[in-house]
């Protein structure tokens, strides 16, 4: 049995994770610290956090102290830091929040780890979630980025993301701190915060509100359905060698004018089988027989858009057979029908300061 810590448990893939965690290893404790930013919904988690096994915690892991008591009081065996900021658009108005809770809150994490596990590190692990754009962009015809890759962050936000991975090795190599990082491709899913591309697209969609695409719509993404990027850690977090890096990928490049026709075709189908739908959601082109894809647009790109990430995930097949399971068009349609059943939970955000966001985003200069 472990006790875990999972930083930015009541966010995306975080929420995602200790849902499976939970039916991997019931037995495991689990302490979920999340500061319910924006971007977090305690919703997510609270019918993983009612019983002994799994308890939520609300705290800032910039708050050294706050931290150091939890692993006073858990003895944490493992910690996996999904804990960031990780929206590119907002990295672009803003981009001190990011530096504080990347990199100042990765670090406040990793002084915790080392002051309440040295001298012993046995069974202990520090597992940092980071992601492909720390590689920067890649041209049409090149090889996909590697563990090796040369950093290259390109935004704000892949710029913290970079800072707080080169930590988190200079822990590793320094102290001997027992670290393992993984780099993992674009993730799509239920519980995704909808200012992300596909559920931003759904929503959308629902509403019968235009589809904002930037630029030409070309920029590739490699999509990664977030089970599999959970299975991926799973793994990693029991049977990655310490010290090294994983990249976890989809295998699935596709242009962003392809994806968003994907999905606007599939909430066609499900409005032609669904009558239903047309009833919930009016508005939506396909109520009335038309196609969703009506309602795609053009808008300004985003400064600095990184053209193509594309990710090889050898080693982590080679060396723990891991391949991505989820096809790209059953994953959508597993993403579609969450967000049509769920609508509860997106109908909770999409409110207030979300709504604010948005019209600083796609307001008047689009
Ligand atoms: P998210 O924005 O959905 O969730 C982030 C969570 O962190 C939220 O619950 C938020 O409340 C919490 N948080 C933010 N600041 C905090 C702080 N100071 N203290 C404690 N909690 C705080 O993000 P996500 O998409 O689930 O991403 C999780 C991790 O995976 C991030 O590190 C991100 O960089 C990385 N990643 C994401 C993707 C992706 O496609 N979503 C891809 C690659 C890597
Ligand atoms: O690659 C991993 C990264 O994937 C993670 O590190 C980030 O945390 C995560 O947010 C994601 O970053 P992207 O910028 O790739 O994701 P986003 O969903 O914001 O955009 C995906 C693509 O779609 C990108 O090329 C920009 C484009 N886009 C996005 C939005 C929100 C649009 O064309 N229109 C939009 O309205």
């Amino acid at each position: 049995m472990s006790n875990l810590l999972v930083t930015g448990g009541a966010g995306f893939i975080g929420a995602n994770f200790v849902s499976y965690w939970r039916r991997l290893r019931p037995s495991d404790r689990i302490v979920i610290l999340d500061a319910l930013t924006y971007a977090g919904n305690f919703e997510s988690v609270a019918s993983l956090c009612d019983d002994d096994v799994c308890r939520f915690v609300r705290g800032d892991i910039c708050d050294a102290a706050a931290v150091a008591t939890l692993f006073k009081k858990y003895d944490f065996d493992l910690v996996v830091n999904f804990a960031a900021e990780s929206h590119v658009d907002r990295s672009i108005y803003a981009s001190q929040v990011f530096t504080r809770t990347n990199v100042q809150g990765t670090h406040t994490l990793l002084d915790a780890a080392l002051a309440a596990w040295r001298p012993s590190f046995q069974r202990r692990r520090f597992h940092h979630i980071s992601t492909d754009e720390v590689f920067g962009s890649l041209g049409p015809h090149d090889p996909p980025f590697t563990e090796t890759s040369r950093y290259d962050p390109k935004s704000p936000y892949a710029a913290s993301k970079a800072a707080s991975d080169f930590l988190v090795r200079a822990y590793s190599h320094t102290h001997g701190l027992p670290v393992v990082i993984t780099n993992c491709s674009n993730n799509y899913g239920p519980y995704q915060f909808p200012e992300k591309l596909i559920p931003l697209m759904i929503m959308n969609a629902l509403a019968g509100e235009q589809l904002p695409i930037y630029g030409d719509g070309g920029n590739v993404r490699d999509w990664l359905f977030v089970e599999d990027h959970c299975a991926a850690i799973g793994l990693v977090l029991q049977h990655g060698r310490l010290g090294e890096t994983y990249n976890i990928g989809g295998g699935q490049e596709m242009a962003n004018i392809d994806l968003v026709r994907l999905l606007c075709d599939e909430i066609d189908r499900r409005f032609a089988t669904d009558r239903n739908l047309a009833v919930r959601f009016p508005a939506c082109p396909a109520a009335k027989g038309n196609s969703t894809r009506a309602l795609m647009r053009f808008v300004k790109d985003r400064p600095g858009h990184d053209r193509r990430y594309a990710i090889c995930a050898d080693k982590l097949a080679h060396e723990l057979g891991f391949c991505a399971q989820t096809p790209l068009a059953k994953g959508l349609s597993l993403t579609v029908d969450w967000y049509v059943n769920n609508e509860d939970w997106w109908r909770s955000i999409v409110s207030g300061a979300y709504r604010e966001w948005i019209a600083l985003q796609y307001g008047a200069a689009n």
